[in-house]
C-alpha cells in the first residue's frame, strides 16, 4: 500500500514566554485532526516540543496533498483561538498568511513529509527540534547516513553499503527551490564542503542508492524569508525511515550524542548544543537549549502504533548532564564571537538599526 507521512508543525501561542502550548490548545488541535481529519487521514498524532504542536499523519493523498494541508491550516488557526482566549504569548505566532492557498509551505508552520510504498514492516522516527533552524540536522545525518563511525551498517550490510543520495537545497535563495544531488561516498567532500554552512546549505531529503526508496525529509522553511523579519526559530521536523535498506535506528540516534552547537537558542540570535530531550519537553535556560525530540513508530496500512521516546533512556541522562555543561560553557562568553550569530543571521531588526546609527557617527582619520 502507498502512503503519505507528512508532519506539519507550527508555534501557535505558549505559557510562560516561548515554553509550551497549554493543555487546552492541544487538546483542541488533538479534537480538531480527529473530527475533522475523518475522511482525510488514516491516523494522526498530535505531540508538542518546547512551544511547537506538531501533527504527524498518515494518508493516501500524497505530498503536499491540500485537503491534508487545509486541515493542518484549520487546526491551527482553531488553536490560536484558544491560546487567544487563554491569553496565550505569541498566539498565532507561525501563522503568517491571513488566508489558506492550497499548500501550508511558505505560510509559516514547517513541513516534512514522504510518500512511499509501505514495506510489510515500516518502521520510521519522526524529530522535531525548537529555538534552532533545519541545519541543525545536517551534521547527525551526514553522520548517520554517511560515515561507518556512526553507520556501522556501511560497512557490514550490502543492503545499504551503495550508500544514499542527499539531497541539498540552499535556503538562501528564496525566488524558488535551488537543489543539488549529490551522493555519498563518491561526493563525500562534496556534501561535507555544503553541509558546514547549516544558515546557507541544508539537507532536504535522502534516498537509498540500492533501491532508490526515500529515507528522509526534513522541513527546510526559513521563517525569515517568508515574513522579512524575525518572527521566531524555524524549529525543523524530521521524518527518518530505518532499518533494512535504510539505516537502524540506533545508527541514527548515535550522532545526536554529541549534540553540536546549532544556530537559535535565545532570540534566534545564539549558538548551543543540540539537546536530545525526551517528548513533550518545555524550554528553559536562556530561551534553550535548542532541542530535539524523536519519537519512533511502526505504521501498517497506514494505522500508526504507539511512538517509543528514542530519548528517554539511562544513558541520554548522562548524554544531557554533558550537554548543560556545553551550554554553560558558551553561554559565559555572552555577546562575544562564536557565542552570537553573525550579522546576516541575527534575527532581532534592533542591533541591525543600533549598527546603522553607529556608523554614521565613525570618523575617518585623516
Ligand atoms: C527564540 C524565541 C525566544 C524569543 C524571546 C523574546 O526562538 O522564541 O528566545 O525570541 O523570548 O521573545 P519576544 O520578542 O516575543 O518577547
Ligand atoms: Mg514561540
Ligand atoms: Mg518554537
Amino acid at each position: 500500500m502507498k502512503i503519505t507521512l507528512s508532519v506539519l508543525k507550527a508555534d501557535v501561542g505558549s505559557i510562560g514566554g516561548h515554553l509550551q502550548p497549554s493543555r487546552a490548545l492541544v487538546h483542541e488541535i488533538r479534537n480538531f485532526i480527529r473530527s475533522g481529519g475523518k475522511d482525510i487521514l488514516i491516523d494522526a498524532y498530535v505531540s508538542t516540543t518546547g512551544d511547537d504542536i506538531a501533527i504527524l499523519c498518515t494518508h493516501e493523498k500524497g505530498v503536499a496533498g491540500e485537503r491534508v494541508h487545509r486541515l493542518a491550516w484549520d487546526a491551527f488557526r482553531s488553536g490560536t483561538e484558544v491560546a487567544m482566549k487563554q491569553g496565550l504569548y505569541g498566539a498565532g505566532q507561525d501563522l503568517l498568511k491571513d488566508s489558506f492557498s492550497g499548500n501550508i509551505k511558505g505560510m509559516g508552520p514547517a513541513v516534512a513529509e514522504m510518500e512511499f510504498e509501505e514495506r510489510p514492516n515500516e518502521p520510521f522516527v519522526f524529530f522535531a527540534a525548537d529555538k534552532t533552524d533545519p541545519g541543525a540536522y545536517n551534521l547527525p545525518f551526514y553522520l548517520g547516513f554517511a560515515d561507518p563511525m556512526y553507520n556501522a551498517g556501511l560497512l557490514l550490510s550490502p543492503k545499504i553499503s551503495q550508500g544514499f543520495t542527499f539531497r541539498i537545497i540552499d535556503v538562501g535563495y528564496t525566488e524558488n527551490d535551488k537543489i543539488i544531488d549529490l551522493s555519498a561516498p563518491e561526493h563525500l567532500y562534496d556534501i561535507a564542503t555544503l553541509l558546514r554552512d547549516n544558515q546557507k546549505y541544508v539537507i532536504e531529503s535522502i534516498f537509498s542508492r540500492s533501491t532508490g526508496g526515500q529515507a528522509a525529509a526534513v522541513s527546510t522553511t526559513r521563517l525569515h524569508n517568508i515574513a522579512g523579519k524575525y518572527t521566531g526559530k524555524d524549529d525543523p521536523v524530521a521524518l527518518v525511515r530505518v532499518q533494512g535498506e535504510f539505516p537502524a535506528t540506533g545508527e541514527i540516534l548515535a550522532p545526536f550524542e554529541i549534540a553540536p552547537y546549532v544556530g537559535g537558542f535565545m532570540r534566534g540570535s545564539h549558538v548551543g548544543p543540540l539537546m536530545p530531550c525526551k517528548l513533550n519537553s518545555a524550554i528553559s535556560f536562556f530561551d534553550g537549549p535548542p532541542i530535539i525530540t524523536g519519537a519512533a513508530f511502526c505504521v501498517r496500512e497506514g494505522k500508526l502504533t504507539e511512538p517509543v521516546d528514542v530519548f528517554d533512556h539511562p544513558f541520554w541522562d548522562s548524554v544531557r548532564e554533558d550537554i548543560a555543561k556545553k551550554a554553560q560553557t558558551i553561554r559565559r562568553q555572552g555577546f562575544s564571537g562564536a557565542a552570537m550569530l553573525p550579522y546576516s543571521e541575527l534575527e532581532y531588526g534592533g542591533v541591525v538599526e543600533k549598527l546603522g546609527e553607529l556608523e554614521k557617527k565613525f570618523k575617518i582619520r585623516a
